[in-house]
């Protein structure tokens, strides 16, 4: 089955103040990490994997019809309910076209990495913003693998890879704290015989270790200094197929619950989110802001913590975020600027460079953002420093989204909290991550036009 899922056509929006709170108890779609892990680890597995609240975005997507075209049999049975019937480790054929990735910074880098230790030739592209972003990260690495890499200049993609079918195993210290570089070069070790070896200084998101633990891999993880970590796996795992059940994802989470607590009176309630401690930096950030999160219901389902998370209106004060925390909540500063205009006094976040190679320049754009809505924000160095308003966001300005998703659903969210209404130029780049964003929102009173 080929999934339809062309990037639809522009849709901008003016988002008003809604007259009333918000209110209620939803579910957010899976989380987008795990979603496509599930997919390509289960590609790679032998036998058949059920994944259960798979995220149904254009990004996860599109990993899906590259593992198709890698030769997997992936089946959707209903929403969030798909089966993937693996070809085994060493099991994937060359697909007969080039491979489009979309929006997905992640599947590309991941992909990378499988294809880099497999014995045939690929081509990758992406859209206009997956394409102006920096493959050279995992290049570098994996050219250690003997593959061989043909990209545009700086990196960019349509990037070629003709794979080696037995590579070396690889040791790398990642030089910028990044789980897709990190995940890229553990998954090019799945194919090669011994220990492949990876040393992060700053710990990133997990979700590539426990998964590939999950699926029968021998995957070990020590700490190294002040928050590092190295990780080794043995080459040539059995991977079985196994269950996966995909939580909610916090970071889709995040633009529901700060915009809860920045609307006056509301209470909003957002079930099965996905809570591991890699991936909660927003949370312990906004609650050093004085945010009234509540988190219950605590448990872990497919190897992941889960819970429920309550956030209720009240005022914020402003935060200093330390650099070693932003892996932790590297896609929630757009949401947490928005969230630091609204409160009373001035924040801090440093070290945010890796903010400038996302889906946009997201520290050029969140700037944008604020600036065109009357907020003052400054940038020093790699940390931004934004003026809170206390409670009087002036809005009344236009977003350029840029094609990155969260700076489409942050626009929203400061469109609710400000005194006039915020435009945004185009929210179709929400469904990479988000269908049903505006959907859902309006089921918790946030008045969008549809
Ligand atoms: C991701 C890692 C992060 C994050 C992205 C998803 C992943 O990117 O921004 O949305 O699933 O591994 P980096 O590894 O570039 O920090």
């Amino acid at each position: 089955m080929k999934t339809d899922h062309v990037q639809s056509s522009v849709r901008a929006l003016t988002v008003h103040a809604p007259r009333a709170p918000l209110s209620g108890s939803i579910h957010v779609p899976g989380d987008k990490s795990i979603s496509h892990r599930s997919l390509m680890f289960a590609a790679l597995a032998r036998g058949t994997t059920q994944i259960t609240g798979l995220l149904e975005g254009e990004d996860v997507l599109r990993t899906a019809d590259a593992m198709r075209a890698l030769g997997a049999t992936i089946t959707r049975n209903g929403a969030g309910n798909w089966t993937v019937v693996g070809c085994g480790l060493d099991g994937l054929s060359e697909p007969a076209d080039v491979l489009d990735m979309g929006n997905s910074g992640t599947a590309a880098r991941l992909l990378s990495g499988i294809l880099a230790s497999h014995g045939f030739t690929s081509v990758m592209t992406g859209d206009a913003s997956l394409r102006g972003r920096p493959m050279k990260r995992v290049m570098d690495p994996l050219a250690a693998t003997g593959a061989t890499f043909l990209s545009r200049q700086g990196g960019r993609l349509p990037l070629a890879i003709a794979g080696n079918a037995n590579p070396p195993p690889l040791s790398y210290r990642l030089p910028v704290a990044s789980a897709q570089v990190k995940s890229a070069v553990l998954l090019a070790g799945l194919n090669a015989v011994g220990e492949t070896r990876v040393e992060e200084p700053v710990a990133t998101r997990d979700h590539t270790e426990n998964m590939l633990r999950h699926f029968g891999a021998s995957v070990h993880v020590e700490p190294l200094g002040a928050g590092g970590r190295v990780i080794t796996l043995q080459g040539r795992p059995d991977l079985l197929a196994c269950d996966i059940v995909v939580p909610g994802d916090p970071s889709s989470a995040a633009f529901i619950l700060v915009a809860a607590l920045l609307v006056p009176g509301s209470k909003v309630s957002v079930r099965g989110v996905g809570l591991n401690p890699l991936r909660t930096g927003l949370f312990t950030s906004l609650r050093e802001m004085g945010a009234d999160l509540v988190i219950t219901n605590e448990c872990v389902e497919g190897g992941e913590p889960v819970g429920d998370i309550t956030a209720t209106a009240c005022a914020l004060h402003g935060v200093d975020v330390p650099a070693t925390r932003a892996p932790s909540m590297i896609d929630e500063y757009p949401v947490l600027a928005v969230a630091a205009a609204h409160a009373t006094g001035q924040s801090r976040f440093r070290g945010l460079e890796e903010l400038r190679v996302k889906e946009s320049d997201r520290l050029s754009a969140t700037v944008a953002l604020l600036e065109a809505n009357g907020v003052r924000v400054e940038v020093v160095g790699d940390d931004m420093i934004v003026h809170g308003t206390g409670g009087a966001i002036p809005g009344g300005g236009l977003v350029q989204t840029r094609m990155d998703h969260r700076l489409a659903m942050s626009a929203i969210v400061m469109g609710l909290a400000a005194r006039k209404p915020v435009s945004v130029d185009d929210t179709a780049f929400i469904d990479t991550s988000f269908p049903g964003f505006i959907t859902l929102m309006n089921s918790i009173g946030a008045g969008l036009a549809a």
